[in-house]
């Protein structure tokens, strides 16, 4: 599938379809004992650029409605570009959808969350924008499509009779028939990186596919944003050991080390891709990789990384959520020869979603610095500073945490 910015906007775009058909559950009854405020605070992206943080009163809630108290919510490339660009035409719109929280209330239907654990009021949620009632979206069969129908809070233009629709608020109103997970188990910061991590789970998952990736692999992760941080993390918990990094920037490699990479490369220190292929082969001692996760953004990177793996190896291309051009690669030499078994890897399925929970708790166990991937961490107020500390990429993570 050819994925662009143009099939971001149709995903958006259903959502709110989606949203705009759905029966209204509002009634003004509240049966289920929690406290409910009359006004909650909302940032709202006003114009480009620009967020006003405003009071909103709590609308009516509904028998199958949860009110939950924002703890936090992170950053995402998303919300950057919206805040830059407005390219889904969302504005006004009340963004965060990395977000999580403690129920203060619920409808007196709400009894379950969408993996079948009881919902209380006092218990921390996460919602997922993968719909859970599209049963081609499933946690039981990995095979199936991973993105279709969605309720993507903190995506949604904003409505007149409910705001709290963004994780970037005091409260948030979650709809009756939308996914919401129970993740009270988790600390704050292990749920507010369940999104980004997600991806690696799902991306790990897809390797595993190609029957390559073994506990004794060589496997070199290229890019050390966030998602290669974290793609580390997640091998570890594997217990894969043997881990090249690959990156140009040596705060970024030093991080690497911590999260468990045994060896890192600079790629600013080599020059021409046959000395870089040398440099990782040297850092394996002597080795190609048995297998490669490309987590840069960058169509050269993805051209390198064939030179990294040995014949018969593989690779898992995950580095373009939206498209950042072409590649020049040679078939012959890079693929064909040496008979390289390719995935790619995109968003994540409800299953892994729910996996990614226990991932977290595992790489805690383990002594993961998964907190630390959270550089930043700005009140509500701060809301417009934190998006240009995340456009500048001061830090790795940005979060909104509410006091
Ligand atoms: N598959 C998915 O569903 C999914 C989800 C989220 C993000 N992504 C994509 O993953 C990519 C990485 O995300 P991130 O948040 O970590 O981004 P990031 O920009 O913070 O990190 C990318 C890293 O790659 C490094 N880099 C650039 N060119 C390189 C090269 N030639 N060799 C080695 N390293 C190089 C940069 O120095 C940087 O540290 C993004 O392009 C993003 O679109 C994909
Ligand atoms: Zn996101």
């Amino acid at each position: 599938m050819d994925l662009n910015t143009n099939d971001i906007e149709a995903i958006v775009k259903q959502v709110i379809s989606n949203m705009k058909s759905a029966p209204s559950t509002a009634s003004a009854a509240q049966t289920s004992p929690g406290e409910i405020p009359k006004t909650a605070r909302v940032a709202m992206l006003t114009k480009l650029e620009h967020f006003d943080v405003k009071e909103f009163p709590v609308p009516p809630l509904g028998d199958d409605d949860v009110l939950v108290k924002v703890e936090g919510c992170g950053v995402c490339g998303t919300d950057a570009h919206e805040f830059k660009r407005d390219p889904f035409g969302l504005i006004p719109v009340a963004l965060g959808h990395e977000g999580t929280g403690e129920i203060v209330w619920k409808g007196k239907n709400v009894e379950k969350d969408s993996a079948g654990k009881p919902l209380n009021v006092g218990d921390k949620v996460v919602t997922c924008m993968i719909f859970k009632d599209n049963p081609d979206i499933t946690m039981f069969d990995l095979n199936k499509q991973n993105v279709g129908g969605a309720d993507v809070y903190g995506l949604l233009p904003d409505d007149d009779s409910n705001h709290l629709q963004g994780w970037f608020s005091d409260y948030l109103v979650v709809k009756g028939g939308s996914t919401i997970f129970n993740v009270s188990d988790l600390d704050l910061d292990s749920r507010i990186l369940i999104e980004p991590c997600a991806v690696l789970i799902h991306a790990v998952e897809r390797a595993k596919t190609t029957g390559i990736l073994r506990f004794n692999s060589r496997v070199v992760v290229q890019g050390c944003g966030p998602i290669g941080l974290i793609c580390i993390a997640v091998l570890r918990t594997m217990g894969i050991e043997n881990i090249v990094a690959l990156d140009g920037n040596e705060k970024r490699l030093e991080f690497s080390r911590k999260m468990g990479a045994t060896n890192t490369v600079n790629f600013k220190d080599h020059k021409g891709i046959d000395e870089l292929a040398g440099a990782v082969k040297d850092a394996f001692g002597g080795y190609l990789a048995d297998f490669a996760f490309q987590c840069t953004g960058s169509p050269v990177a993805h051209a390198n990384i064939y030179k990294f793996i040995r014949n018969g190896g593989g690779l898992c291309e995950l580095g373009f959520f939206i498209n950042g051009g072409d590649a020049t690669i040679n078939p012959h030499f890079d693929i064909c020869s040496k008979e390289i078994t390719t995935v790619g890897s995109w968003v994540y399925t409800l299953r892994d979603y729910a996996t990614t929970f226990d991932f977290l708790k595992r790489a805690k166990g383990i002594g993961l610095p998964m907190s630390e991937l959270i550089t930043h961490k700005f009140p509500l107020d701060k809301i417009n500073e934190a998006l240009e500390t995340n456009l500048r990429q001061d830090g790795l993570k940005i979060a909104i945490v509410n006091q």
